[in-house]
């Protein structure tokens, strides 16, 4: 299937590691530009390194953008970089984020605040300032990265499941506001994910472990696989292909979705 990305341009946030990552060297790899952005400027360069190196057959091209998208200019920065590099932007992928388990009782406001900042005004921004270009254009593409944690809250994650909500309905607003322009909004929720977030050292792995009284990480991780109907986390390019699809020519019927990517873990069927 040709996905019908190539020459788009495309900015991915939080492509420095994980599920942002994979999805800019999966663009790439389609023959997409692809702006990387993330805080890590050192690592975003090693990542610039293997998108070039993915999309050479296809003529991919990558740049980056080190830049903390909770700044209030971070959404005007991505879309002027991207135009300056590449010419203007079709694809947007709020992917960047972060999470610590604890319990609802030691959540201070600072961390409420802060992951409703990543979450919800850091993609408010970007969207702000990127879709009325795309509608412009007539075409454009938007996934946020949202999880499980916004349509089912976690006990053990609550500031971020509720920022998770929040964003699953904004990404309802700009899909409704945005569809008929030709700028599709939608949201991908993964399940755990083989990512940093759960297998860097102190990530949420060793979090769980520590948390279940599990003996080793192996066997905490067996733990959190056996929770999901399919039985294991997910690799971060099982979420990317997703997110890659709903970026491409072929999700042309897709809009103000909240596709779940989480091996069955969210027992619903709408
Ligand atoms: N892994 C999971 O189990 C899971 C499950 C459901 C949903 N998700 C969601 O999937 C997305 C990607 O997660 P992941 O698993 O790939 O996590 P990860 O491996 O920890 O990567 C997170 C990325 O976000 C970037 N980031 C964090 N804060 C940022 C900021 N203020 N400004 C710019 N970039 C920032 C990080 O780069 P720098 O540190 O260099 O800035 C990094 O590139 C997140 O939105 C996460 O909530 C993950």
């Amino acid at each position: 299937m040709d996905l019908g990305l190539a020459g788009r341009t495309c900015a991915v946030t939080g492509a420095s590691r994980g599920i942002g990552r994979e999805t800019a060297l999966a663009l790439c790899a389609e023959g997409a530009n692809v702006l990387l952005v993330a805080r890590d400027e050192l690592r975003l360069r090693e990542v610039q390194e293997e998108a070039v190196g993915a999309g050479l057959k296809a003529g991919g091209r990558a740049a980056v953008l080190a830049l903390d998208v909770t700044t209030a200019e971070a959404g005007e920065r991505i879309l002027a970089v991207a135009s300056e590099y590449f010419g203007g932007l079709d694809v947007l992928v709020n992917n960047a984020g972060s999470a610590s388990w604890r319990d609802l009782d030691d959540v201070p406001d600072e961390d409420w605040r802060a992951q409703y900042e990543l979450n919800v005004m850091a993609p408010l921004r970007a969207m702000r300032a990127a879709a009325p270009a795309m509608a412009e254009r007539g075409w454009g593409r938007i996934v946020n990265v949202c999880s499980t944690a916004g349509k089912r809250p976690s006990a053990a994650m609550p500031e971020y499941s509720v920022a998770k909500a929040a964003e699953l309905s904004l990404s309802r607003l700009f899909a409704d506001r945005y569809a008929k322009t030709g700028v599709l909004v939608n949201a991908i929720c993964p399940g755990p994910t083989e990512s940093e977030m759960w297998m860097a050292p102190g990530g949420l792995l060793d979090q769980s472990r520590e948390m279940s009284g599990a003996e080793t990480r192996e066997e905490a991780l067996a733990e959190a696989g056996s929770k999901r109907p399919i039985g294991r986390l997910a690799a971060a390019e099982e979420i990317a292909g997703a997110i890659v699809f709903l970026c491409s020519e072929r999700a042309s019927y897709v809009a103000g979705a909240a596709w779940s990517v989480d091996g069955g873990t969210v027992q619903v069927i709408i």
